[in-house]
């Protein structure tokens, strides 16, 4: 078996052929994903039945992992999955679907908006890498925007406007979109909002995008409600249909996402009554995107 990725129609996700996630990599597989990832953005696997352990066994190739504590609202004792794990899913921790007006149930359809993984942390996240263990019927899907063709499509008067431009992100203002602001002083402790650069420059390629997200809630030395309109904006514009991949789950797909360059959003579905068991492993990124910020 060898690895062969090949770009979907929409030219911006890879899928990838020819590999097995559960078994150990070699370096060239390896190097193979890596060089996809920065070509494409996002890369599909079919068929990846990995339990927890070769999830994260396979997510330690591509650097450090991104432990899942400080971003959401789970109590400790409440966890379903270990902390190398983020839940994605619809579940309790008995494996059960949670209540509609469960706190938890909640504050995850902050992930119906479009985000980059993290970036309410002052290191955000590399790559995310996320495994279809249960899929609903219908609805669900996961779409993803490509930020560098979205900042190439820019105008140069707009480019030069938020060339340096640091907005200030928290999950406070993501969830407060939604109405959910009935955080614990514990929570909102744990949230404090973090800067990130507006545009930046991917490590490997060179090539510049928008880091945009929900969890973006203003932009420094600017007034909120300025601030707000132009993050509205460059969003509608970066997620206009030319620049989405829309991907239909089927049960054990595997996919990973560079969150340095896509936003991403999960779309309704009947949370209620069906399950969706996704779980998630997320690389650290090499550093903050402000210079001489420190990671806490
Ligand atoms: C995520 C996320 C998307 C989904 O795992 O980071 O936003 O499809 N979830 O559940
Ligand atoms: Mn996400």
């Amino acid at each position: 078996m060898s690895i062969a990725i090949a770009p979907l129609n929409d030219n911006f996700a890879g899928e990838v052929r020819g590999i097995d996630l559960c078994e150990p990599l070699s370096r060239s597989d390896i190097e193979a994903i890596e060089a996809g990832m920065d070509r494409y953005a996002v890369l599909i696997f079919h068929d990846q039945r990995l339990n927890d352990d070769q999830q994260v066994a396979f997510s330690r190739n591509f650097g450090e992992i991104e432990l899942a504590i400080g971003g959401n609202v789970t109590k400790p004792e409440d966890r379903r999955l270990a902390v190398e794990l983020a839940d994605v899913s619809n579940l309790s921790e008995t494996n059960n679907v949670l209540a509609p007006d469960d706190r938890r149930s909640l504050f995850n359809i902050g992930n119906q908006l479009w985000h980059s993984d993290s970036s309410y942390r002052v290191v955000p996240a590399k790559y995310s890498l996320l495994s279809a263990r249960q899929i609903p019927k219908t609805g669900g899907n996961t779409e993803f925007a490509d930020m560098r063709a979205a900042y190439d499509a820019l105008d140069d008067e707009t480019k030069a406007e938020i060339e340096d431009l640091i907005c200030v992100h928290s999950l406070l203002y993501s969830r407060g979109i939604l109405g959910f602001t009935d955080f614990t002083e514990e929570e909102q402790r744990a949230f404090t909002p973090v800067r990130q650069r507006l545009v930046r420059c991917h490590p490997v390629t060179g090539r510049k995008s928008l880091f945009l997200s929900s969890h973006a809630g203003t932009i420094e030395g600017w007034l909120m409600p300025e601030a707000r309109s132009l993050l509205r904006d460059l969003t509608e514009h970066a997620t206009q249909a030319a620049f989405l991949h829309v991907h239909q789950w089927e049960q054990y797909d595997f996919v990973m996402w560079d969150n340095r360059q896509t936003v991403h959003r999960v779309r309704r579905f009947r949370s209620t009554d069906e399950v969706r068991d996704m779980r998630r492993t997320t690389i650290q990124g090499d550093g903050p995107t402000v210079s001489g910020d420190a990671p806490p």
